[in-house]
């Protein structure tokens, strides 16, 4: 059986936002699904780790921005890449608008958005799937809705040459470093199992470059977290992790 059959199908990607109170929470999905036309209902898959999920399981409502081709990586990083237990992502975010239901929805690198009322949950175990009734949608753009496949192709950055076997997260890049991965090994990243990492072994010697340095010399420093790599002779004291929001004290020099 071909475990990549899975990246054959086809998907949308979303930002699901939801508000709890005065909390505001997003994150990245690609499981939403129209279920039926009449009644108008959708259907979203959501991991029961993310915060999103404790919000929708509690105030059973939620919005969904459709992301199209235009979005960059830094929309995939801010709602995917970390979590609302840990960062308030719509602090000092502006790209945003309040639907008719009081949620945001995202304004930038999406084209429409959908707002639901759950009307049914199934426990799939890891995950929950919210069916809601369709209370609201609007188009925001005529820019082609992003597939799945649109992101792993075009948007996510081309994954860079490694000097010893890892497994990289086929979903968002992140980098196990060591022979074998955990079967029960989660992606603290993306949430995503081991079976969506592959393995990536080195390069040939005749194309190797030094370890710790680019293939024009530069000096390779790795945030420890999620395995972003930063290039130059010194890591800037207030550097930030642009993937996973550490600061410089969690990098190391790659050697
Ligand atoms: C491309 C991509 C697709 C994702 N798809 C899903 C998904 O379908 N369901 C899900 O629960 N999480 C998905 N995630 C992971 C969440 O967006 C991620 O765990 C997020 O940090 C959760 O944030 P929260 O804890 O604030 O809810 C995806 C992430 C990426 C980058």
């Amino acid at each position: 059986m071909d475990k990549n059959t899975v990246f054959k199908i086809s998907y949308g990607l979303f930002v699901l936002t939801v508000r709890l109170g005065e909390k505001d929470n997003g994150c990245i999905t690609n499981t939403l699904q129209q279920v039926t036309s009449d009644p108008n209902r959708v259907s979203i898959t959501v991991n029961k780790a993310n915060l999103t999920h404790d919000m929708i399981a509690y105030t059973k409502s939620f919005t969904a921005s459709i992301i199209s081709q235009d979005a960059d990586f830094s929309l995939f990083e801010h709602f995917g890449f970390q979590s609302g237990r840990d960062t308030d992502k719509f602090k000092g975010y502006t790209d945003c608008a309040r639907a008719e239901n009081g949620e945001l929805y995202i304004t930038k690198g999406t084209n429409a958005y959908i707002s639901g009322k759950v009307c049914q949950e199934i426990d799939l175990g890891t995950h929950t799937m919210f069916i809601a009734d369709v209370t609201d949608m609007k188009i925001l753009s005529d820019i082609p809705s992003a597939t799945y496949d649109y992101y792993h192709k075009n948007i996510k950055p081309k994954p860079q040459k490694v000097e010893k076997t890892v497994w990289r997260c086929k979903i968002c890049g992140y980098i196990y470093e060591g022979e074998e991965l955990p079967e029960d090994f989660i992606c603290p990243l993306c949430k995503h199992p081991a079976s969506d990492f592959e393995k990536v072994v080195p390069d040939k010697e005749e194309d190797a470059v030094p370890v710790g340095k680019t293939a024009d010399g530069k000096t390779i420093w790795r945030c420890t977290v999620c395995g972003y790599e930063y290039e130059g002779e010194e890591l800037p004291e207030d550097f930030v992790c642009p993937l996973c929001g550490v600061p410089a004290e969690q990098f190391e020099k790659v050697e």
